[in-house]
């Protein structure tokens, strides 16, 4: 008998991908608990669209198992799998109407006229465009016709909703209106829901779960906390902030963390627990949100910082932000950034800039994708 509650909405098993002698992807497991939002989140050409189009059944994997809701689906042609899809390019009929649109797959489904009268006008309300049925897709906005279709792809009552890069095409407010409509949609529809975007922040704000790709292989997952607080490798420390990496030693062994030699001398104390040797090679990773700046002869902001003197050698103002490049003393090059109204510094001004031990993130240096150790 099968039991829903054990299994994973969506669950893929050892699957590889290979077009020719491109590997899309590569020993891929991964599992989707039944009502979250799983975002596949990677640089372009990692992978995620095949990902996508493999659960789609638009794609047969070369190698592995796909199952939806317990059930292996590998032999399962794409209609016969319940997803509801929304892609990039809205990909709405140009030439039928609204309704027509809308109801394309309950056409498919053999649904009672006033069966899908009603299932269309809840959809449009659900996506708040209701009344739209008999306008055609010219008639309404980007963002509009993105909603159609998240209207077209919920109708059906889908086992599982696929997002590929649905957001893409819009502009930054619309994006962040529209993030939050999709994120409330998901919630009150309960719909286990894979989105794929190479777009951090898009990940770090909708999911329960990431994905973080490259390459065709999968580089880490959890939430998004885990995987921005914990990288465990360089790739993922990069890729979901601005980090800044350091070569170094292991140069000390505290009861708190250890001490960090750099190669150009500077010192740096981490508070890490694990089982750091002496002299082990390491990778310092800082992010640039964890540095704080002062002029020389203010206070630090608390005590035991990190502390070394600087100078800023550029600045870009982003709005909310201040990006500074900040060149210490040693040469090594510093990126930073700090909130604009409480970094007033000028560029050639030379600063303090100070970063607490436990905002310092430890990676193995020998080991290709090594671990790291927490760094908050
Ligand atoms: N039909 C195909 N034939 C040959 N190679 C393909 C095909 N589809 C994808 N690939 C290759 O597989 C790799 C993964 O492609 P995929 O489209 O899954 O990447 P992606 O992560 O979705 O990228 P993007 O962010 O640019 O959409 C790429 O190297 C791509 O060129
Ligand atoms: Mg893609």
């Amino acid at each position: 008998m099968e039991n829903k509650s054990t299994s994973p909405a969506v669950q893929l098993k050892g699957v590889y991908k290979r077009f020719g002698k491109v590997v899309a992807v590569q020993k891929m497991d991964l599992d989707f608990e039944e009502g979250s939002l799983v975002t596949l989140l990677g640089p372009s050409g990692c992978g995620k669209t095949t990902i996508l189009r493999m659960i789609a059944g638009l794609e047969a994997p070369t190698e592995g198992e796909i199952y939806i809701k317990g059930k292996r689906v590998n032999d399962i042609p794409i209609h016969k799998r319940n997803l509801g899809m929304i892609f990039q390019n809205y990909a709405l009929f140009p030439h039928k109407t609204i309704f027509d649109n809308v109801a394309f797959g309950l056409k498919y489904r053999n649904v009672a006229k006033g069966e899908m009268q009603a299932k269309v006008t809840k959809a449009l309300e659900m996506v708040r465009l209701p009344g739209v049925e008999g306008r055609m897709p010219s008639q309404l906005s980007g963002g509009q016709q993105q909603r159609i279709a998240m209207a077209r792809a919920i109708v059906i009552e889908p086992d599982v909703l696929l997002m590929d890069e649905p957001l893409s095409a819009l502009d930054e407010n619309l994006r962040e209106e529209m993030r939050r409509e999709i994120d409330n949609l998901q919630q009150m529809l309960g719909v286990t829901t894979l989105f794929v975007t190479h777009d951090q922040r898009e990940a770090l704000s909708m999911s329960d779960k990431i994905v973080v790709m490259k390459d065709g292989l999968k580089q880490q997952e959890g939430s998004p906390e885990e995987v921005y607080n914990y990288p465990r490798n360089h790739f993922v420390s990069d890729f979901l902030g601005h980090s800044n990496f350091f070569g170094g030693v292991i140069a000390g062994l505290e009861d708190e963390g250890v001490s960090v030699k750099l190669q150009d001398g500077n010192e740096f104390r981490v508070e890490h627990p694990g089982d750091w040797a002496n002299n082990a090679a390491v990778e310092l990773v800082i992010r640039a949100q964890k540095f704080e700046l002062t002029y020389l002869d203010e206070a630090p902001p608390e005590p035991d910082m990190n502390t070394f003197d600087g100078t800023i050698k550029d600045r870009s103002y982003m709005g909310g932000e201040v990006s500074y490049f900040v060149e210490l003393e040693s040469g090594t090059m510093v990126h930073v950034i700090g909130i604009a109204k409480l970094t007033p510094f000028k560029k050639g001004e030379k600063i303090r800039l100070h970063v607490a031990p436990r905002h310092c993130g430890l990676l193995q240096k020998d080991k290709a994708g090594g671990d790291a150790r927490p760094a908050k």
